[in-house]
Order: structure tokens, then sequence, then C-alpha cells
């Protein structure tokens, strides 16, 4: 059993210790699915008011359902379509307050209303996206998009 004391208060703090706990349970383990589905079981743990956490990969030019947490999810997202597919096709990080005006977004879970995606890139190479839903509009700030990119730079060497 993986055990992990995180409970701040103080948003940038979570994200220290996450990124710690995902350093700690990926370090020496080479097989990414294994680590993908850690990091996934960490975030939706831990992350407040997340209903949706997970990874999609890039797999023959499209996203493609990786490890997650959360509601059964739509399998295959084109490369520009929704805010996985937008992060993918831009390598950037999008922050979208409120995913009912983001036009494109691929509803998964009905109750999801804010959205952070954070493209996955390794060596200038995208490999897919880290994706967090909420069911609160404006969960998600620039403290927590700070902390999923460093996240996810930890996480494309570990997979
Ligand atoms: N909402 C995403 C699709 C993935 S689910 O949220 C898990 C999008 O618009 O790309």
């Amino acid at each position: 059993m993986h055990s992990f004391q995180i409970a701040p208060t103080e948003k940038s703090a979570l994200w220290r210790d996450l990124l710690a706990a995902v350093d700690a349970i990926t370090a020496g383990e080479p097989d990414g699915v294994a680590n993908m589905a850690n990091a996934a079981a960490l975030l939706f743990e831990y992350l407040p008011d997340v209903n949706w956490a997970g990874v999609y990969r890039l797999v023959d030019g499209e996203l493609v359902l990786g490890p997650f947490q959360g509601k059964a999810a739509c399998i295959r997202i084109a490369m520009g379509a929704g805010v996985c597919g937008t992060a993918a096709a831009t390598l950037t990080t999008q922050l979208v307050e409120d995913v009912h005006a983001f036009p494109g977004h691929i509803a998964c879970d009905a109750a999801s209303r804010s959205e952070l995606v954070v493209p996955l890139v390794r060596d200038g190479v995208l490999l897919g996206v880290v994706d967090l839903d909420s069911p609160q509009v404006a969960r998600f700030d620039g403290v927590d998009a700070a902390g999923c990119e460093a996240l996810a730079a930890l996480l494309v060497m570990r997979i």
C-alpha cells in the first residue's frame, strides 16, 4: 500500500506535494501505463473538487484515452477537437473557466464545468495530454496550471 501525507491548505504547496508523490511512486518504474495510472490516481484523490483526472495519449495522430479516474470517457479525440485536442494541436495549456463557453468542448461527464489540459511534450515531441475536470466553474487557476505543467514535465520522463 502507498500512503502519502498530502493535506496542505495552500494550493501551491498541494501541487508541490503531489509532484513529490508522483515522483516517488514512479521513480525506477519503467512501465509508462503503470506510471500514468498512479499519477491519475494521485491527482484524483488529492485535488479537491475534481471529477475526472487522467491522460490522453497521442496514438497514430489522434488522442486516445489512457489511464484515468472518473466516469467512463470518450475514447478518441481528433487533434484540434475540444479542449484536449486544442491543447495537443497548439502545444499550450488550456485553462477553461466555463466549458459551456468553449466552442467544441467535448462533454464526457455532464457534470464538468471547468477544465485544465496540459500537453505532455518530451524533447519537442507531443506524447499526449493531462486532463483535469471539475464540476465547479473556474475551479482551476494559474497556480493549478503551473503545478500541472510541472507534473507533466516529470511524467513525460516516466512514460
Ligand atoms: N472535455 C474534453 C474531453 C475529455 S473529458 O473531459 C475526459 C475535451 O473537450 O477535450
